[in-house]
């Protein structure tokens, strides 16, 4: 896969919505005014040029508008966000500029103007393509409009990707192969198929709770992610990582930066950022209330609220958790510096979750789909593991947690 150890990319958040959707723990808002688009593009370019004084000159291969949903930024917003990283840094000339955006009619008029302001992906969230479903996901679209919105995208620019969601309530096997096989006939290199996770404090948490969602059990939960992973490989679009599926040569270079542990800059609300120095890692986190973060910013040039050097210990247990979302895995050293044992890893390699080689190590299929769980297992000796926070960038996302 592409990039070279050098990679550094640049996340920008966007962090309002048209509607809050019932399972989104994402840093999104809905504002019942008008945003002051001007006042927020203004405010992540101040927060731009503050990390330029941090990182020093540098070369970006990636940039990457998410959110929230930053295709309800006005084009020329995104052209003066492009530009002035292009002021501040050197942007390579292959750079890929992603930007995320829902398919609702009005935010694909926008697609030209982002195209011209300079983005080069578009990643859209279709998350199904029957309106029964959408309707239940509180999407603001139409199966319709967002294969509209899809094909526009695929026309406009030279790559493009859609998500979806799977494993959602009430969803067969049957239903959800039949949904996959119409996808495939769309796609155009590069899909993101996620897997329906219930997140603390969503709508979907409270329905949970009460036993008003039909949710997959772990059973039918496992078949459909096998479906899953049968199917893509069947259409030429195997998994690259958990829920990233792409032809070779079309991964996501910004996101397979996070996952290699790359450096990068978040700017907006609720960003993270990993700088590597001398001694090790810094971390960097940002105010995730927007308009708390737009007055810091204002104030100190910057919204960050955490600053940190990372131990060795965390850095690499960061690296295992992020790299073992890779079909690729991650290089054996990574692992000792983590503090793993020969004994654990054996253990897992056992029970068929890990690949193990003298130069990497790799979850398979059925680790990836059990990933927090093998990394829980992987980690148990590690004190930095143990005291880690439970949410932030070292928090793992995987389809399914049900290996214990
Ligand atoms: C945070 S959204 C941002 C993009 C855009 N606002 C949208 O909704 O399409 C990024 C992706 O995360 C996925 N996602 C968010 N919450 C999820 C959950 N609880 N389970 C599975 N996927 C989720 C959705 O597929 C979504 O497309
Ligand atoms: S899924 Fe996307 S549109 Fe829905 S609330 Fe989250 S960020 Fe907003």
């Amino acid at each position: 896969m592409p990039d070279a150890p050098d990679a550094f990319g640049i996340y920008v958040h966007w962090p309002f919505c048209r509607a809050k959707c019932p399972y989104c723990d994402f840093n999104s808002h809905v504002r019942h005014a008008p945003v002051d688009s001007r006042a927020f593009a203004s405010a992540l370019i101040r927060e731009l040029t503050w990390f330029r004084g941090e990182t020093g000159p540098r070369r970006v291969s990636s940039i990457f508008f998410g959110g929230g949903t930053p295709s309800l930024m006005p084009p020329a917003a995104v052209g003066a966000v492009v530009e002035a990283i292009a002021r501040l840094w050197q942007v390579a000339a292959d750079a890929e500029i992603t930007l995320e955006a829902n398919p609702t009619s009005v935010e694909s008029g926008n697609f030209a103007g982002y195209r011209a302001s300079g983005v080069t992906r578009v990643s859209v969230g279709v998350q199904a393509l029957d309106d029964v479903s959408l309707r239940a996901l509180g999407r603001q679209h139409s199966a319709a409009e967002a294969l509209a919105a899809f094909r526009l995208a695929a026309r406009l620019f030279p790559r493009v990707s859609f998500d979806l969601i799977y494993a959602r309530p009430g969803q067969t096997v049957e239903a959800w192969r039949r949904e996959l096989a119409v996808s495939l006939g769309e796609q155009q290199g590069h899909m993101s198929l996620y897997q329906l996770t219930i997140e603390q404090g969503t709508a979907f948490a409270g329905l949970a709770a009460i036993g008003a969602l039909h949710l997959p059990d772990d059973d039918l939960s496992a078949a459909l992610f096998e479906t899953t992973q049968e199917m893509t490989a069947a259409a030429g679009l195997s998994a690259y990582e958990i829920s990233n599926h792409a032809r070779p040569g079309h991964e996501c270079r910004h996101n397979l930066l996070y996952w290699r542990y790359g450096d990068y800059v978040g700017v907006g609300p609720g960003a993270h950022s990993r700088l590597t120095r001398d001694l090790g890692r810094r971390a960097l986190s940002a105010e995730r209330h927007p308009e708390s973060w737009l007055h810091r910013v204002r104030e100190a040039r910057h919204g960050i609220i955490e600053d940190e050097s990372l131990t060795e210990a965390e850095e690499a247990s960061e690296r295992l958790l992020m790299g073992l979302r890779l079909v690729e895995g991650v290089p054996a050293s990574a692992l000792s510096r983590a503090g793993v044992t020969q004994a654990r890893l054996q253990e897992l390699a056992s029970h068929g979750l890990l690949a193990l080689s003298p130069e990497r190590i790799s979850a398979t299929a059925a680790g990836r789909q059990l990933l927090n769980a093998v990394i829980r297992e992987l980690l148990r000796d590690s004190e930095s593991f143990n005291n880690r926070p439970r949410s932030g960038p070292a928090a793992v996302q995987s389809p399914s947690d049900r290996w214990a």
